[in-house]
Parts: C-alpha cells; structure tokens; sequence
C-alpha cells in the first residue's frame, strides 16, 4: 500500500514549475525539477533511455504488427513521440499514438530540449515542431505514418473507454515522486484498455510496481535497463 502526502498532490502542479535544464551523459537535455529532486529522464542520458525502454523494449517487440495503437502515460517533452514517429517512418509502419499529459510543457520549454541537435536527429526539426503545435484532444495525421492525439488529461481522470491500444509508454515520475499513479487500480485501468497480446513497457523496476502489475494481470518481465540502470520493466496482457 502506497502513503500517499496530501500536501504533495495539492502542491504538485507549483513544484513542477521551476525546471532547469539538465544536459544529460549522453549529450541531451532534460528538465530537473529541484522541488522533487526528480528528471523528466534519466541523467544517464535521455534519448539512450528513450531509445531502450520505449523503441527497443516495446515498439520493436510490436513492429512485425504494422498498425499499431500506442498510449503515452506522460507525454513531457515529446521525446518518446518523437523518437517512435522516425521509426515509423522507417520502418513503415502505421501508429495512431495517444499522449497523455496532465501538466503540458510550452512549446518554448521542448524547443529547449534541442533534441535535432543530436546528430542522428537533424533532418527532423519540422517533425518535432509539428507534434508540439497539434491541437490537443484530437488526432492530427502528422505525416502517412504517424497520427497523434495529445490529451490534457491526468490518467486518474481520463477514460479509456472507445479505445485500444497494442503498446503503452508507462512514463510517469517516479514511484518516490507521485506514488498515486503507481497503484494496481490505475494499473488495472490500463491493462483493461491493453488489447490481448499488449505490452506496457516502463524504464522503472521496482519490486512493489512489479507485484502491482502482477496483481492487475499483467505477466510480468524484468530486462535489463538502459546504461546507468540496472533492470527495467515489460509487462504484457
Ligand atoms: C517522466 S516525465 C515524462 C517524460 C516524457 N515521456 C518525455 O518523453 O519527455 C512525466 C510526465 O508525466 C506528467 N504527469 C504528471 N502527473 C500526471 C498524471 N496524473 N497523469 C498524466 N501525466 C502526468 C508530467 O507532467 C510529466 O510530463
């Protein structure tokens, strides 16, 4: 059973206000909240631990599907939108990919990020633009491999119930941060919404997540994680 501070909750959306830049030991940014002495990636590199847990660990897991509808818990920055529509592209697929986010970032705060200043992510400035200008709470075909909706809404609150999805980012705060999003009815929640043969992948391992995935139905996997961290999650229905 997780304790969860009122005070936090009610104080939350104020603590996540001050963010500072944070150049990440792969080069690239992310926000620090100091507040929360908490990252909206790792700081062992933040388009490595993308590119791991999400691309690597769900989306390639998936790709021999060739539609496939993808949730975001914690759309942040777009990093992990963005990173998924390349690979779409590349590998032909077709993704209706659905961003929830309580708290939306300007689009000035994800320009921060820089992520085209990466080498390998140059030629896609106008693609990162475009996820940030779509309206949210409705789908935008970005391009012929990728529709986005982003929806400001907090997983609490928001319903799943004309929708399916094949593959979940789960990429809330951490469980030390904002426990309330790691229980097993919220789980639960999710795995309702998982069409038969989906996965939730998460970059967290802790043992009570994994007992609360199990408890919500979830097969549970632990693999190993991205550089500077030990083991990540792959939870399939
Ligand atoms: C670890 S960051 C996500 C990083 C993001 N995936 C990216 O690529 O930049 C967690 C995100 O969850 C959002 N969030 C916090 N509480 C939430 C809630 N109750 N429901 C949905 N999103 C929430 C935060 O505002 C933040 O953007």
């Amino acid at each position: 059973m997780h304790y969860i501070c009122p005070v936090i909750i009610k104080f939350f959306p104020a603590m996540i206000e001050n963010k500072e830049l944070f150049t990440t030991a792969d080069g690239s940014k992310t926000f620090f909240l100091p507040e929360l002495n908490e990252y909206y990636h790792s700081h062992h590199g933040a388009i490595q631990e993308a590119r791991h847990v999400f691309l690597k660990n769900g989306l390639a897991e998936k790709s021999a599907q060739k539609q496939l509808s993808i949730l975001e818990v914690g759309f942040g920055t777009g990093l992990n939108a963005f990173l998924t529509a390349i690979e779409a592209a590349n590998k032909q697929l077709e993704i209706n990919y659905t961003g929830l986010e309580a708290f939306p970032l300007t689009s000035q705060e994800a320009q921060e990020m820089a992520y085209t200043s990466n080498p390998d992510l140059e030629l896609f400035d106008d693609l990162f633009s475009e996820i940030h200008a779509t309206n949210w709470g409705e789908f935008s075909q970005i391009n012929s491999n990728f529709k986005l909706k982003k929806i400001k809404e907090t997983l609490q609150q928001t319903s799943f119930e004309n929708e399916s999805f094949d593959l979940v980012y789960f990429d809330a705060f951490g469980p030390r941060v904002q426990p309330e999003l790691w229980t097993e009815a919220l789980f639960a929640k999710i795995y309702a919404a998982l069409k038969p043969g989906g996965i939730l992948v998460t970059y967290c391992a802790k043992g009570q997540v994994k007992r609360d995935l199990k408890s919500a139905g979830f097969n549970v996997e632990t693999l190993d994680g991205p550089p500077g961290k030990r083991e990540m999650i792959r939870a399939g229905k």
